[in-house]
């Protein structure tokens, strides 16, 4: 089978290696991927938000599959057009993608599906901001409603500050949902979807601030490990149950069905599980953990799901190791990253016992020399016989790989290393605070 993946990032970057260690895949191209991937197979120099583009490489190229990897192709219509050309396709129609691009769209199907999931108010003026704000009190929480590349989030304590974003989304023409704060450990969980069946794979947790012991702004992801020894036994089939069922029915009964990756984030609150969000794609960085232990080949899952096949799928494999990945960011991330400088040290990095780089922004400078091009520049993915092994030689990695201003976080994976995450039984809650 011969395959295209879209997109310029991490998450293709560990998406094209997988497909590559198909047995039953014999190509794969890319569009318009980046410097590790072009190292790998074939790129295309096209506009992958444009679906009358992506369509037509497809047809040339003669494809069985294509992969559609960030949300902003499949907010698009990428899928769409390819789908309309005939050839299966991996990620969900434009409307479908409304799960991501729009959070007050996602809380309607939400709330239609009985999806546990954060009180909410869709605010679109200072004045129901500000009412919406004190419902809920502190901590606060304001999304843009729009896609905003996991930077559109703001969580404080500080009134004026949630105002402030609130005020900007405004001004930008925007709205924003305003929630009440979910406490305790975040889970991010892909669930593969057909239409109508699911596939889960393993749990990851993403690590969304810049600096360590989560302060500081909101990143895309600066970290993943996988599995998590610390979910309560039950949690995926609990996420496939009362998540992953019910919003892929809804969205069927809506005659917009979901094919694709349902990317559940989750918080593991002292109530209960609840939805923080939903995105319509892998993410990124926990993919690049994620697949790193997958056994079972990527091509003919994704295959299946493209065409409405998952029912046939055999259980996932996995390997017995556990994965992290850790991203090396650009200066002044995740502001306006610097751009331009020479990664040096990969292939001493990738020669250190199972780690591999995975690129994200980078590019190629006039002397084919890989250099920085986006924000989160890349990351290094290690395996080990536990968490605490994976780890160091994650950071081994990181610390062979120079990037002029290059920022990472030293606490990937540190606090489930040390045993220090506990999820509150719900129901328990109460209790505990009554005798402390
Ligand atoms: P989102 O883009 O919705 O995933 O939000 C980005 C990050 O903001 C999440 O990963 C959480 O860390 C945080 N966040 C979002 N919603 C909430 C909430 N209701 N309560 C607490 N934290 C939240
Ligand atoms: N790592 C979170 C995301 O991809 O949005």
């Amino acid at each position: 089978m011969k395959v295209l993946v879209i997109g310029p990032g991490g998450r293709e970057h560990a998406i094209v290696r997988s497909l590559l260690a198909d047995p039953n895949v014999s190509a794969v191209h890319a569009a318009p991927g980046n410097a590790g991937i072009s190292q790998l197979v074939p790129v295309h120099a096209i506009d992958a938000s444009d679906p009358d583009a992506v369509a037509a490489l497809a047809a040339r190229l003669a494809v069985d599959l294509v992969v559609v990897g960030p949300e902003a192709p499949l907010a698009a219509g990428v899928s769409d057009a390819v789908r309309a050309a005939g050839i299966p396709v991996f990620g969900p129609s434009k409307a479908a993608a409304q799960l991501e691009a729009s959070k007050a769209f996602a809380k309607e199907v939400m709330a239609e599906a009985g999806v546990p999931t954060a009180m909410a108010r869709v605010a679109s003026n200072a004045d129901e901001a500000a009412d919406a704000l004190d419902t809920f009190g502190a901590p606060y929480v304001v999304k843009d409603d729009g896609l905003a590349a996991g930077k559109g989030v703001v969580v404080t304590k500080d009134r004026d500050e949630a105002l402030a974003h609130a005020q900007t989304c405004f001004d930008a023409g925007g709205t924003v949902v305003i929630e009440e704060f979910l406490d305790g450990p975040e889970v991010s969980v892909f669930v593969l979807c057909d239409g109508v069946n699911t596939v889960a794979l393993s749990p990851a947790q993403d690590f969304k601030r810049i600096f360590d012991n989560d302060e500081g702004p909101n990143t895309g992801g600066m970290g993943a490990y996988t599995p998590l020894e610390w979910v309560p036994e039950g949690l995926v089939q609990e996420v496939i149950d009362r998540v992953a069922q019910p919003t892929i029915a809804q969205m069927a009964h809506r005659g917009t069905p979901f094919v694709g990756v349902l990317f559940v984030g989750l918080a593991l609150t002292s109530r209960g599980t609840r939805v923080i969000e939903f995105n319509v794609r892998f993410g990124d960085p926990e993919t690049q953990a994620v697949l790193a232990r997958l056994k079972t080949p990527l091509g003919g899952l994704l295959l299946a799901a493209a065409k409405g096949e998952l029912d046939t799928a055999e259980p996932l494999r996995w390997s017995p190791d556990t994965a992290v990945a850790v991203v090396v960011a650009a200066e002044n991330y995740p502001g306006t990253p610097r751009t331009g400088d020479r990664i040096r040290g990969l292939k001493k990095a990738e020669a250190l016992q199972d780690v591999h780089v995975i690129h994200a922004g980078t590019g190629l400078d006039d002397d084919g020399k890989v250099i920085s091009a986006g924000g989160r520049v890349l990351a290094v993915v290690a395996l080990g016989s536990d968490l605490v092994e994976a780890r160091e030689r994650a950071y081994d990695g990181v610390e062979l790989v120079q990037l002029d201003g290059g920022q990472f976080r030293t606490d990937i994976g540190r606090k489930a290393a040390r045993g220090e995450i506990k999820v509150t039984a719900p129901g328990t809650a109460h209790a505990t605070k009554a005798k402390a």
